[in-house]
């Protein structure tokens, strides 16, 4: 078994070279994705890198709005996607028809179109009606820079407008989704490894609920939080947020311990994992496979990537 994955890999480096292609990463993608990948990021580094990158083909193992930015800003490269099933139940709260109608409605009620901000995790649609794109990692930073006077929607990830308003001191309308991994972590159980580990601070995604944000030392994107087990001089963290980003904080720091908040348990469904199942879609042999045949392709529509484009862009410039 171990053998065979040790195989594939050799495949996969050997078919990459001779199809100049290059691999990029989600944090959450599962270790041995990670260990093929010549580029691991957050949405954001993963979106900046892609522009940067002299390839005939790029692999995108995340899930599929993260290969749809990617197809937006490199549209002359072949961008594969291991599966296109790997969707994100954050992107999926937040149709664009509905958006559209909510901005109307807004608008009606406001008087003067709101400004829309969305959160990458949304369709190339959604970027479409949108003014400016922003990750977990600059939100803050883009949002500071919105004239104070206008009124914002922000969507799809309610959890994160909050924290985002709670930051900056806006009021933005906030849409109501969210992602069904960050919004079921255990309060309770957090509050009893606190107990239990009361020198360790608290690493939380903003996407978490405002209680386990509340209760939480840092908050951040996946890269933030990464860099902070670095750079921290503890040796224990207690972790909310998908549990692929262990991997990546044990291999940066092998001699620390991270321990992962656990997931209330849903009721009926017994899960009690903190994985995003869409983001463990992307196998070694779907990578091979996508590779060997160049599909699944990644494609956009031409006229909603020309209007998604200058959201995705803006972001990058106030970045
Ligand atoms: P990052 O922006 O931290 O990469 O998060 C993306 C994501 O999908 C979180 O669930
Ligand atoms: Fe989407 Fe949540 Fe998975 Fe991130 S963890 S890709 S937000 S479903």
């Amino acid at each position: 078994m171990k053998e065979e994955k040790e195989q594939l890999k050799s495949e996969i480096i050997a078919l990459k070279r001779e199809k100049n292609a290059v691999i990029f990463a989600h944090y959450y993608t599962r270790p041995e994705i990670q260990e093929i990948a010549d580029f691991i990021g957050d949405s954001l580094a993963l979106a900046q890198q892609a522009t940067h990158v002299h390839a005939d083909i790029l692999v995108m193992c995340g899930v599929h709005f993260m290969g749809e930015t990617m197809k937006i800003l490199c549209p002359d490269k072949k961008v594969l996607v291991p599966d296109m099933n790997a969707g994100c139940s954050l992107a999926d709260s937040c149709k664009a028809e509905d958006l559209k109608q909510f901005i109307e409605e807004q608008t009606r009620r406001l008087g003067q179109r709101p400004m829309v901000v969305s959160y990458v995790n949304t369709t190339a649609e959604v970027k479409a009606v949108t003014d400016v794109v922003v990750t977990s990692s600059n939100a803050k930073k883009i949002v500071d820079q919105l004239p104070k006077d206008a009124p914002v929607i922000f969507g799809p990830d309610h959890n994160l407008g909050s924290y985002i308003n709670s930051v900056t001191g806006r009021e933005m309308i906030l849409w109501n989704g969210a992602c069904h991994v960050h919004s079921r972590f255990s309060l309770e159980a957090l509050l009893q490894l606190k107990q239990q580990y009361p020198d360790s601070p608290v690493l939380a995604h903003p996407e978490c609920k405002a209680p386990i944000l509340a209760v939480s030392d840092v908050i951040g994107s996946t890269k933030a939080l990464l860099e902070y087990t670095v750079s921290s001089d503890k040796k224990q963290f207690i972790i909310a947020t998908e549990s692929g980003i262990l991997f990546e904080m044990q291999r940066a720091c092998p001699e620390k311990e991270f321990i992962p908040v656990p997931p209330e348990v849903t009721e009926g469904t017994g899960c009690s994992c903190n994985e995003c199942e869409y983001m463990r879609m992307n196998t070694l042999e779907k990578v091979y496979e996508c590779l060997l045949n160049e599909c699944p392709e990644m494609t956009v529509n031409p006229e909603i990537a020309a209007k998604a484009i200058t959201s995705i862009e803006r972001m990058l410039k106030m970045s």
